[in-house]
């Protein structure tokens, strides 16, 4: 069937349809962003309603150097430099207070703003020659799980956006970590590919929202996004530690898929298996897996949960996300 998005290896071609309002979808190292101008309000509008995003989930701002943060923050406390010495570029979102000029949209009306420099050549040169503060949600149709290959963003989107740019799998597979840096202690929001322990090797005061008293704060109103599905594949996803815990599979496993890093025995009679090396690779091939899963009519997915710290705390947090009823 003849696509209706265009397909671009082009960025300078890219960056013209950001200028004129429309929507891009692009590679970066964490998964696929879906681009619009952040200062434009009509533009940022259409992006909520192709995706189906609820209105009171804000988008991160996507600029090509830290050095740019005044083209969306009006104050950078030195933690939050600090942080983005560290990591920037990278799968690292900082959240400072808001400049005027980034559409209210943008924010969910949140006097805050997520902003990120991508680690991934394409993206950054697509932010410069657009020479614009990009706004970018993760390029998949809210809920489902996020895309880490441009064939998946069409997928979800084809005929919904202007293009994509062409682009290889993303590296590492899930998104970025979110820092709130508007707070003391600055608060950890998303588990991301930067770990916990990575950032306080840094700031060594950053806590993760769980970690705070439910009463003096609360991540769900500071982050709204937190309380939507996400991740989600047609599939029901069931999680498992020990694959020795797993007593229930089902007789007939040809509608089963199965992921996990340790060896399942009957692992040749699911529909679909997968086996990660490590942590990383779990990361980097988890979203495509759970699309491959539904593109084959899988019914159910049994996960294996990874071991709770570093990348693995991240991983978790999707694989969570993704076993949650909707
Ligand atoms: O790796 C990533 O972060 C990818 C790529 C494309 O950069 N983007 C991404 O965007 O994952 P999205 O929209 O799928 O997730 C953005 C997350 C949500 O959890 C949202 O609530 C949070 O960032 N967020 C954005 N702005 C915020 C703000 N001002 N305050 C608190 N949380 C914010
Ligand atoms: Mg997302």
């Amino acid at each position: 069937m003849a696509l209706k998005t265009k397909v671009l290896d082009d960025v300078d071609e890219a960056a013209a349809i950001i200028r004129a309002g429309g929507l891009v979808a692009f590679p970066t190292e964490t998964v696929f962003g879906l681009g619009v101008d952040a200062t434009n309000a009509v533009a940022v509008a259409k992006l909520f309603v192709a995706k189906g995003r609820p209105s009171d989930n804000p988008l991160i701002v996507h600029l090509d150097s830290m050095h740019h943060w005044q083209l969306a923050a009006r104050e950078c406390p030195p933690l939050a430099t600090r942080l983005m010495n560290a990591f920037s570029p990278g799968p690292l979102t900082i959240v400072l207070p808001k400049a005027s000029h980034i559409v209210q949209a943008v924010t969910a009306e949140l006097d805050t703003v997520g902003i990120r420099v991508p680690n991934f050549s394409v993206a950054r040169m697509l932010i410069s020659a657009a020479s614009l503060p990009i706004a970018a949600p993760s390029a998949n149709r809210s809920g489902r799980p996020s895309c880490t290959t441009w064939e998946s963003v069409l997928e979800d989107l084809d005929g919904r956006i202007d293009a994509v740019v062409r682009g290889t799998t993303s590296e590492i597979g899930i998104e970025s970590t979110v820092v709130d840096c508007t707070t003391d202690p600055p608060l950890l929001l998303r588990p991301g590919a930067i770990s916990l322990e990575e950032l306080c090797s840094v700031v060594p005061s950053v806590t993760w929202h769980t970690q705070v008293d439910s009463n003096s704060i609360n991540p769900q109103l500071k982050s709204p996004g937190l309380r939507h599905a996400h991740y989600q594949p047609k599939a029901t996803v069931v999680l498992f530690q020990f694959v020795s815990q797993v007593v229930d599979f089902p007789k007939d496993l040809e509608r089963v898929g199965c992921c996990t890093l340790d060896t399942v025995e009957q692992h040749q009679c699911f529909g679909h298996y997968a086996k990660f090396l490590d942590v990383a690779e779990y990361a980097r091939r988890f979203y495509e897996f759970l699309r491959q899963c539904d593109r084959a009519g899988c019914t159910r997915i049994y996960c294996q949960l990874a071991p709770n710290h570093g990348l693995g705390m991240a991983l978790n947090d999707r694989l969570e996300r993704a076993a949650k009823p909707t």
